[in-house]
């Protein structure tokens, strides 16, 4: 007879950060905050961790990894970087940009990892404890969001547990994270950047520190492995999302957003609201968890009111979207 036992979850302090980097070191598997979701967390240098890590999440293998470094040195020992990415990773690093760039021809990240890509998505995370973790373990870690594929992103250590306890090694909590979202992906790869995915840097604020707007992907309607991380359902709940809602329909839970209370609310299975005050910084801190939670509520369907789309706007629609399609 075999003895499950559930994953640990250890307070982020010095300790618990110092167990996590030997567990890494060791081929292990460790969900850890970033300031945008929990990601899992594996040794980039490892094939072996790395396919670990894919099993674990039941992820396709096409779809490749972000590389998370402690800085902008590291990045350099992993990447290319031309005039374009050099001005992103200064105004942004630390912080929820990923960049797509020329693998450097002694880049020590496994194929398994880039999903045999000759490019390499990297991003330096803006938390401590992402930072002292890649530091302590001394080498760069793959880590996707910490939730089981075509699940939503985790934005706390229970959400982690919920959808990978048992299937990793630890989990390292410090509380909810700040953006909600998970990064913008940006690729250098030619003359123009790109945007892959919208994320927790707006891309107004991208397109003020670069000479032009950014060009969005050849591939953006296609729903393949040539436009990776783009998979149409990557972040569906269970139930299905209604969205645009301007009322509730019977047997409806409502995600709300902003004042407006909209007719049938009050008969509601149940009702979250992403940010009373309309403000898309809290939605977005809001998103992921309120999904999860709407999805336990048993009703026949979620109503998802309209979110405008400039700012952090964008990512949140983009979530939606996704979420809304059917698998
Ligand atoms: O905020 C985040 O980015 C979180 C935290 C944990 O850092 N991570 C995250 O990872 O969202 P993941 O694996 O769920 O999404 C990574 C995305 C995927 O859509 C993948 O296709 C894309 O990055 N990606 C990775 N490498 C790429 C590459 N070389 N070219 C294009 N897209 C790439
Ligand atoms: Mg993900």
């Amino acid at each position: 007879m075999t003895v499950e036992i559930a994953t640990r979850t250890m307070h982020a302090d010095a300790k618990a950060i110092a167990e996590a980097a030997r567990i890494l070191r060791a081929g292990g598997l460790v969900a850890f905050p970033t300031e945008t979701v929990y990601g899992l967390g594996a040794d980039g240098t490892n094939a072996a961790a790395v396919a670990r890590l894919y099993a674990a999440k039941g992820r396709p293998k096409f779809n490749p990894l972000i590389v998370h470094v402690a800085d902008p040195a590291m990045a350099q020992g992993l990447a290319k970087f031309d005039a374009a990415a050099s001005t992103l990773a200064a105004a942004f690093w630390p912080g929820p940009l990923t960049l797509v760039l020329p693998k450097t021809d002694d880049c020590p990240v496994a194929e398994i990892a880039t999903a045999g890509l000759d490019t390499i998505a990297v991003r330096v995370p803006d938390h401590p404890v992402a930072h002292a973790l890649i530091e302590a373990a001394g080498r760069p870690l793959v880590a996707p969001s910490a939730n089981r594929s075509g699940h939503v992103s985790p934005t706390a250590a229970a959400h982690v547990a919920a959808d990978l306890g048992r299937r990793i090694d630890l989990i390292l909590d410090a509380g909810p994270t700040r953006v909600g979202v998970e990064s913008t992906i940006v690729s250098c790869l030619s003359d123009d950047p790109v945007l892959l995915r919208p994320g927790g840097v707006a891309r107004a604020a991208i397109e003020d520190v670069l000479p032009a707007p950014l060009g969005e992907p050849a591939s953006a309607q296609a729903n393949g492995p040539q436009a990776p991380g783009m998979l149409p359902s990557h972040y569906a709940p269970i139930t299905r999302l209604r969205l645009g809602a301007t009322r509730v329909e019977p047997h409806e839970a409502l995600l709300a957003f902003g004042p407006t209370v909209p007719p049938g609310a009050a008969q509601a299975v149940a009702v979250l609201n992403l940010s009373p005050s309309a403000d898309l910084v809290e939605a977005a801190a809001n998103l992921f968890a309120h999904l999860r939670a709407l999805d336990r509520a048993g009703a026949r369907a979620i109503a998802a009111m309209p979110v405008p789309r400039d700012g952090l706007g964008e990512a949140i629609n983009d979530r939606l979207a996704r979420a809304a399609t059917p698998r």
